[in-house]
């Protein structure tokens, strides 16, 4: 959706709040010892206490109202009786639809006492991210981000997943264009004042190849590696990009 009134700035703010509050309160809860689905009950009543739904449950059957990805999962876990752990990194992905407006955004938060290793990399997510979204201005090009979130993380040793990419949204949660996280500058769709895309690196400390489970849905590094997501939704203008979910 080429985001246009104010109308409809207002409801993709609205919903990514919600979304945001969501995170928050999956942060304020993640500690040794409790379950993803414990995590996922936390995210799924916050979103439900703003009047709003979580699209994920029952997206092309997808089970839950979030995506909690432990460790060498890198995205699309599915909450379950499994427990967190002191040491594990937690990526909690949520998406939630208010008035007919999406919002989508993904953190990965540690459990307890966390390796410098592992800190190194949730933050590498984040600098990916910032690194991509100096590039997201009306007037440039999708490769441009895509370019920038690539050549950030590989220069400092991590991998960057290629088989899941960034995405347009708004009425609906993925929407056109394709935002992935590697590319070449000058390259792919334009960016339009207005435009609402997801940016959302998925990097890995290791080689940046995944293979998903038998359940279908759980995309984990081929290598065993850890995984790290950082995402946000974003409105494109011609000056400074709006980030709706910090
Ligand atoms: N939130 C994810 C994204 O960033 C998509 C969720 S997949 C679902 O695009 F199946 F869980 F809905
Ligand atoms: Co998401
Ligand atoms: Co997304």
């Amino acid at each position: 959706m080429i985001v246009k009134t104010d109308q409809e700035r207002n409801g993709m703010r609205a919903a990514s709040r919600v979304v945001k509050a969501a995170l928050d309160a999956a942060e304020r809860f993640i500690k040794p010892g409790v379950t993803t689905l414990e995590i996922d009950a936390v995210v799924e009543e916050t979103i439900r206490s703003f009047g709003a739904t979580p699209s994920s449950k029952g997206y092309q059957g997808y089970p839950n109202a979030s995506c909690i990805s432990v460790n060498d999962v890198v995205v699309h876990g599915i909450p379950s009786l499994m427990t967190v752990k002191d040491g594990d990194i937690v990526s909690v992905d949520i998406t939630a639809l208010l008035n007919g407006y999406q919002g989508d955004a993904a953190r990965t938060f540690p459990v307890g006492n966390v390796s410098p290793q592992n800190l190194a990399l949730i933050a590498a997510a984040k600098a990916a991210f910032e690194a991509g979204i100096e590039y997201a201005k009306a007037g440039g090009k999708v490769g441009d981000i895509s370019s920038a979130v690539q050549l950030y993380t590989e220069l400092r040793g991590y991998g960057v997943v290629r088989a899941l990419t960034g995405h347009g949204i708004g009425h609906k949660m993925h929407e056109p264009p394709e935002v992935p996280n590697f590319g070449k500058r000058n390259t792919g769709a334009p960016l339009k004042n207005g435009m609402c895309i997801c940016i959302e690196p998925m990097i890995t400390a290791g080689d940046w190849r995944v293979v998903i489970d038998r359940d279908g849905w759980t995309v984990r590094t081929a290598d065993k590696s850890n995984a790290a997501h950082y995402e946000n939704t974003v409105i494109i203008t011609g000056g400074e990009p709006e980030i709706l979910t910090v």
